[in-house]
């Protein structure tokens, strides 16, 4: 759902608002609507400064409190005036010592904290509810500082790893222990500052900020943050999003020669007809930040919730002369809040995944009908439009699990009511969809109506529930619903009551397979500074919105998801989709990149932002199948669910403007190509669910960059355009009309093979590949076992009991592995054990099921599922048969094929009917 250009409100209710509308009907993304760096003056400062310019800090009184490390940090030398003459508020009273804390956790993470001293005029703002809550338990005790050298305390981190911390000026260094080898290090270049709340120099002075008729009256005054942190050792930086961009790593934005000119902005916003390729701030903002080299892999994680911007300085940023280092210097920028910084070093990429997701979190396990296929549009009219796309999956033979109801589903944008003329029998029509095993998603945005006849805005304005604006008064902006007030999400109270409102009793209309999609939780609002809040609107404890923006949508998420698991007792996992995110949100549910629009470079976009969320935690995420707005040619809509299939989050959506899209619309051999796309993600979803079992656990990203996987291949660093779904699976996209060619980079070490042909190409090497319009190159790498399931149904849900399909990739040793994980799909039971998980092992012509479901879990999952086929890769020929054990049965052997639907595979072994049960130990010996 877009920004408000998009569609015309009632003329005559907001003027300003029918201005904009005429403003924009022109051309797409309105720059000048939202501020750049010039115009946000705490980063016009910050940016304008040299290294070592900023008056420097030095330690004192370093000891050990309570296990951490503490100290005072003053100012080095006497204050000179400050350096840049036109600083209107660089600050001429000496500052007050700042308090910093450094403690370090398990598994090699340092925690920096760096704050005002009690006597601050005012308590700045710590974002709560986004680190674990048994992260203390997991902090190491320090008992002990060592000097190495004058003027320096260093102390333990990790195996092989220390810190060091500079007394003078301050600086902090994590490193190699022995080599002395630095990996990351904060304030090398002398930039940190901390902008200490204060009075008013004089009466006149001017604290208020103003953009576009829109003022910021800042009553506590400038209150920002810099720093810069280096990455030492590192070929590319990652993460930061959310961003769009054609590029995987993160492109400098500051230096001699940069492309992007601006730095990377994280500030929630809901931008109309954004850009493919630019460092402008999207819906949502995780201030993580990864590197990776062929010598290090290194992470950093600022919690901080107020407006951030991020340089990436290029080569030569500092002295154009000096010689390439190896290292990548940033920038960190933020209008507020405190430094509460974390750093993660890794012997290997995924050790900093995990470090990451171990202390905000790892993804949620979602329900299996959530992995499978989703069908949205702004709008399905009305019952009838439901019952006709729904049997037009059937009638096409195209599953798919799950419709979904945008804004117009309700009475005039009253979230949790329906319009009863379109939507007379809304329990009926979630009972035909749940008869199929079906589901559907209804949308509730956090801006409620102002209608003193609508249940929750009464009860909401009665309790005081809104955030206030600042004056003290409800805030109240403009919104789907017209005049609107947003709920106080910060507040417990307020989420308990909020989730609530999804009880059966309370949600009337809804059914247990209704679930749930969050828009608009940036917040958008409509007439508001850059299409959200003031920043001087008011939360719970006194909070500034400035401070907490950028998790406004995080906690709206929260609460949400919390409504949907306690409408269920707690018992069903809850779905909720979100366009905002913060770094945590990844234990609340699914996110998608906004509108996107239907074009090719849009396509190509989509990947490496998925990639990025993945990166940073958000594993659940996908693209608009499609595009949100425009048309797309049925090639380019072909061409995306080709690829979307493959997306974690895989959903189709439109813009209410657009021409009806749903797959059937475009003739009979673009419907079987559609229907081909989506077959294969349902074939694979037994694939899909085992690897959000492994997210759930470990952090891993469902969708990873191909060098998480090769971390030591160079030529995979900057790969945006092909991605590894798990371990096994190498997807290459394609993103140009009419395509007859690809050039596919296949990584070093292992051989490839073609999942249409079963072909097998070399590792290490790019390959000219011919493009056909039926798929888009996919690859199963050598050495891997990937389970299937190949008939197909109308939904997930009816595909329970099906036998499996195993696809074994055999490598040079005729060898591979891999992973199954089932269990039921939707409770939680599969933490108290109820699950099967076995590992695959294919070696000496000898397949074993291992079980590697830890015994002392207890727990049973039950299932009569059996394997149907088994098919092998790579086996030299002359099989005659399978023996399987325990029974010394026999099933036959033939050549080929690779799918069910033929496709020719000469190299293809099929094992037929060995029927061997999922949950069982057995081994089948190829004779
Ligand atoms: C083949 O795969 C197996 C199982 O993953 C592995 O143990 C073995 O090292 C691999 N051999 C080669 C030559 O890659």
């Amino acid at each position: 759902m877009p920004s408000p250009a998009s569609r015309s409100p009632p003329l005559l209710l907001l003027v300003p608002f029918l201005l904009l509308l005429l403003f924009s009907a022109a051309s797409a993304w309105k720059k000048d609507e939202f501020r750049n760096c010039n115009q946000t003056p705490f980063c016009k400062r910050a940016r304008g400064r040299k290294a070592h310019s900023v008056p420097s800090l030095s330690t004192a009184d370093i000891s050990i409190s309570d296990g951490a490390v503490v100290a005072r940090l003053l100012p080095s030398q006497p204050l000179r005036q400050a350096t840049d003459g036109d600083d209107p508020e660089s600050d001429t009273v000496p500052p007050r010592p700042l308090l910093l804390r450094i403690s370090v956790y398990q598994g090699g993470v340092l925690r920096l904290h760096i704050d005002e001293d009690a006597s601050a005029p005012r308590r700045r703002f710590q974002v709560p509810d986004v680190l674990l809550p048994d992260l203390d338990d997991r902090r190491l005790w320090l008992s002990r500082l060592s000097s190495p050298a004058a003027g320096s305390s260093s102390f333990y981190l990790a195996e092989g790893f220390e810190a060091v911390l500079v007394h003078d000026p301050f600086q902090i260094q994590v490193r190699r222990k022995g080599s002395g080898e630095p990996v990351l290090s904060f304030n090398s270049h002398g930039l940190f500052d901390f902008e200490q709340l204060r009075a008013k120099k004089n009466d006149d002075e001017d604290w208020e900020e103003r953009f576009r008729g829109h003022t910021d009256t800042r009553p506590h005054g400038p209150q920002s943050i810099s720093f810069d942190i280096s990455f030492h050792g590192a070929d590319f930086v990652y993460g930061i999003p959310e961003h769009a961009s054609t590029s995987l790593a993160l492109r400098p934005t500051s230096g001699p020669g940069v492309e992007f000119s601006e730095p990377y902005r994280l500030f929630n916003l809901d931008v109309f007809e954004y850009l493919d390729d630019s460092p402008f701030g999207l819906y949502g903002s995780i201030p993580f930040m990864l590197s990776h080299g062929a010598r290090s892999s290194s992470g950093f994680f600022w919690l901080n919730a107020a407006e951030m911007q991020i340089d990436v300085l290029g080569p030569g940023w500092d002295d154009p002369a000096a010689p390439a280092k190896d290292r990548i210097d940033t920038v960190w920028m933020s209008e507020a809040g405190v430094v509460d910084a974390f750093f993660f070093v890794g012997h290997e990429p995924k050790d900093v995944l995990r470090q990451y997701t171990g202390i905000t979190g790892t993804p949620a396990m979602p329900q299996e009908f959530a992995v499978a296929y989703h069908q949205c549009r702004w709008n399905y009219r009305d019952e009838e439009d439901v019952a006709a796309v729904d049997a037009g999956f059937d009638e096409h033979d195209i599953p798919y699990d799950v419709l979904w109801l945008d804004i117009e589903h309700t009475d005039g944008k009253r979230y949790f009511t329906w319009d009863r003329v379109l939507f007379p029998n809304p329990q009926e029509m979630q009972g035909k969809l749940a008869a199929k095993g079906r589901h559907m998603v209804t949308i509730v945005d956090p801006h409620i109506k102002r209608d003193d006849s609508f249940y929750i805005h009464k009860e909401a304005s009665e309790r005081g529930y809104y955030v206030k604006d600042a004056s003290g008064k409800d805030f109240d902006g403009w919104c789907w619903p017209g005049s609107s007030s947003y709920l106080d999400v910060l507040n417990p109270e307020i989420r308990e009551w909020w989730a609530e409102k999804f009880s059966f009793e309370n949600y009337v209309g809804s059914t247990p397979s209704l679930y749930i999609w969050n828009d608009m939780n940036e917040p958008s609002v409509f007439n508001g500074p850059e299409i959200s809040m003031p920043r001087d609107a008011i939360h719970f404890g006194d909070v500034e919105h400035r401070e907490l923006h950028n998790a406004y949508g995080y906690y709206f998420h929260m609460a949400t998801s919390n409504g949907l698991l306690k409408r269920g007792n707690g018992k069903d996992r809850p779905f909720v989709l979100s366009r905002a995110f913060f770094a945590g949100s990844q234990r609340y549910g699914a996110v998608w990149t906004g509108d996107n629009t239907a074009d090719w470079d849009h396509l190509r976009a989509s990947v490496p932002m998925i990639l990025t969320l993945g990166l940073t935690g958000m594993t659940f995420s996908g693209a608009d199948v499609g595009g949100f707005f425009g048309n797309p040619e049925p090639e380019l809509l072909v061409r995306w669910y080709q690829l979307g299939a493959y997306y974690p989050f895989f959903r189709a959506h439109a813009h209410q403007d657009t021409k009806r899209r749903e797959p059937w619309l475009f003739g009979e051999r673009n419907t079987a190509l559609i229907r081909e796309a989506v077959h294969v993600r349902y074939s694979l979803l037994p694939y899909y669910y085992t690897l959000f079992r492994e997210a759930s656990v470990s952090g891993i990203p469902v969708m990873r960059p191909l060098w998480l996987e090769f971390p030591a291949d160079k030529e995979t660093y900057n790969n945006g355009e092909a991605f590894m779904v798990g371990p096994s699976l190498l997807v290459q996209g394609i993103y140009e009309e009419r395509q007859k060619s690809v050039s596919v980079y296949l990584p070093a070490g292992q051989s490839w093979y073609n999942l249409r042909n079963g072909v097998s190409y070399a590792g290490g090497v790019s390959h000219k590949l011919e493009v056909s319009e039926d798929s888009i190159p996919t690859f199963q790498r050598a050495g891997t076992i990937i389970p299937r399931k190949d008939r197909f149904r109308r939904s997930s849900t009816q595909m329970v009991n099906d036998p499996y399909t195993l696809v074994i990739a055999l490598n040079g040793s005729f060898a591979a592995e891999g992973e199954l994980y089932v269990d039921d799909g939707k409770t939680y039971d599969f933490e108290q054990g109820a699950y099967i998980h076995r590992r695959f092992i294919f070696a000496d012509l000898k397949l074993t099921s291992v079980n590697i479901h830890p015994a002392n879990l207890g727990g049973k999952f039950p299932s009569d599922c059996v394997i149907e086929r088994i098919v092998l890769l790579g086996l030299p020929s002359g099989a005659k048969k399978a023996v399987i054990e325990p029974g010394n049965r026999e099933a036959n052997v033939e050549l080929g094929p690779l799918t069910l639907r033929g496709g020719s595979s000469p190299d293809a072994i099929t094992v037929r009917k060995p029927n061997v049960h999922i949950a069982d130990d057995w081994t089948l010996r190829i004779l």
